[in-house]
Parts: structure tokens; C-alpha cells; sequence
């Protein structure tokens, strides 16, 4: 067999492979740990339980590290937030609620791109994981599909600094403009979640009045706060998560409705 002829086979199988694993309905998931899942993580390690809400199914894809499509399993940012030990969150109970309420909703695709710690600054433009938002949501859209909206969970590490706070709103909106703007999307459909954490409460409080005031078009708020946290009082519980993913599938299904056919 010619190197050539190895090579066009090779192609033609991925061709194939690619094919088989490509979804219909795109979202992007980032912000910084509660939205990576650290739902079960205690002290370091993760207990391994992983509830129904969250078990693979072969209408629910993940994009990898890699940029390919494979069956989704928690932890689903166990390649991108690779530095942190990762658990159950919000991603996958969102699409199984999806699909529990519109069965003919068509193949989900995730596109984790959450990091760890991480404060509204270095999601800015020019960031790098700005960069790698804008670059794995082009690259989920190479073998077809539709990006239908951004959750985003993030703002813990900016109730650390006074300044931070205040400039939140500021930094978020700039962050939300942007991003539509770069992925030429200009009405993309956000879901954010408000704060069920901080490092300092009356800077919390701070963070979460911008994220429920809520005043941009096509972005929609689910409050987290109340919702059971892990031991550290910081991260979401795995019940927690399995909530807020199904909160977080309301607010799409209730606010951003099909387009008509
Ligand atoms: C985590 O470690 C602390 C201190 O060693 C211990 O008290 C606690 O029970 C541990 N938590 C879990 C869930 O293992
Ligand atoms: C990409 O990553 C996925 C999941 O980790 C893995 O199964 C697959 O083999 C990788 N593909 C390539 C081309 O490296
Ligand atoms: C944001 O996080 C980075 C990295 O931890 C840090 O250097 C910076 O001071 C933080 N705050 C702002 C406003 O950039």
C-alpha cells in the first residue's frame, strides 16, 4: 500500500469518523470553576459518582481538546481545565433536560472551554482564553451545526478585590460585545449564572447585582445562590449541578425559542 494511498484512507475514515460524531445544536460552555464541575471534588480527588442527569448519551457530543467530536462523560473539562481536578457540572444535565423536554431537539454538542480561578480579565479580548473560545467555537462549527447560545458561570475570583468588583459590569459586558462580535454573531443568546459564592460577601453582592440587573438583549440570568456547595463553600454540590443544569435548560427552552421553520 502506497503512502499515498495510506494517507487518502486515513482521511476518508475521519471523513467518515467525523460524519458519524457531528451535532446539530452547538453550545459553548466557559467561565472559571463552577462551570468546569468540581461537583464530588473534595479535597483534591473526585468521588467518581456521576448521577443519571449526567451518564453519556449518543445525543450528547463533547468537542475534545483536539477539536474532534466524542460521546460526552464527566468530567467534561477534564482536557481543557487540565490543571485543576475536575467533577460533575452543569454541562451535562443541561442537555439531558434539553432533550428530556424536546426529544426532537436534535444532536447537542458541548464546547467546555472553562478554566479554573480564573477572573473576568483574562477572559478579555486578546486573552488566551478568549483566543481559545473564539478558536474551539470555529472549530465546532467545521463539521456543521449551529452555536445556540454561551452558558457562562464565572466572577468568584472577582469578588476578591474592591476594584474588581466595581468593574465588573464594565469588564463583563466588554467581554459579551466581543465575543458575539467575534464569532459574528451579533444576537448570540447568553445564559449566565449569578454567583452562589464568593470570596468576600458584600463583594459578592457587588458581582451578582450586575449579573441579575441583566441588561443586554438576548442575555438571560439563572441564580445559583441558595444551591448546596461542596465542603469548601465555594463549589456547587453534584445536586447542585444536576440543578443548575436543568435551570440553565429552562432558560433556554423559555426564552430563546425556535426559529420558525
Ligand atoms: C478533607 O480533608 C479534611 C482535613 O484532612 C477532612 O477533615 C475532611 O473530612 C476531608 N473531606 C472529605 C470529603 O474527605
Ligand atoms: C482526540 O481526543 C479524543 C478524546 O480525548 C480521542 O478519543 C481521539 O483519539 C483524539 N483524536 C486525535 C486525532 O488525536
Ligand atoms: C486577574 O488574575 C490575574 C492572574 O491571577 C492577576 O494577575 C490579576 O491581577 C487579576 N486581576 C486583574 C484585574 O487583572
Amino acid at each position: 500500500m502506497s503512502l499515498n494511498f495510506f494517507l487518502a484512507f486515513l482521511l476518508a475514515f475521519s471523513f467518515v469518523q467525523s460524519q458519524e460524531l457531528s451535532p446539530t445544536k452547538i453550545f459553548l460552555l466557559a467561565g472559571q470553576s463552577n462551570m468546569a464541575g468540581r461537583g464530588g471534588v473534595n479535597n483534591d480527588t473526585w468521588n467518581m459518582l456521576i448521577p443519571p442527569e449526567s451518564t453519556p448519551s449518543p445525543f450528547i457530543l463533547r468537542l475534545s481538546l483536539n477539536k474532534t467530536w466524542v460521546v460526552a462523560h464527566e468530567p467534561l473539562h477534564k482536557d481543557i481545565d487540565s490543571t485543576k481536578v475536575c467533577g460533575v457540572g452543569p454541562g451535562m444535565p443541561f442537555a439531558h433536560e434539553i432533550l428530556a423536554e424536546d426529544p426532537n431537539f436534535g444532536v447537542i454538542g458541548l464546547v467546555p472551554c472553562a478554566i479554573g480561578g480564573t477572573n473576568i480579565t483574562q477572559w478579555a479580548k486578546g486573552s488566551n482564553n478568549y483566543r481559545h473560545l473564539v478558536e474551539r467555537a470555529d472549530a465546532s462549527l467545521r463539521s456543521g451545526g449551529k452555536i445556540e447560545a454561551l452558558l457562562w458561570y464565572q466572577g468568584e475570583s472577582d469578588t476578591q478585590d474592591q476594584t474588581d468588583a466595581n468593574m465588573y459590569k464594565e469588564r463583563l459586558y466588554n467581554f459579551f460585545t466581543n465575543i458575539r462580535s467575534d464569532l459574528n454573531c451579533p444576537n448570540l443568546p447568553i445564559i449566565q449564572v449569578a454567583l452562589a459564592s464568593g470570596y468576600n460577601p458584600t463583594l459578592e453582592e457587588i458581582v451578582r447585582a450586575v449579573q441579575l440587573e441583566n441588561d443586554l438583549p438576548n442575555l438571560q440570568t439563572v441564580d445559583a445562590k441558595g444551591l448546596p456547595l461542596e465542603g469548601d463553600r465555594l463549589h456547587l454540590s453534584t445536586p447542585a449541578q444536576v440543578q443548575l443544569g436543568k435551570m440553565l435548560a429552562d432558560a433556554f427552552l423559555n426564552n430563546f425559542p425556535k426559529p420558525i421553520q
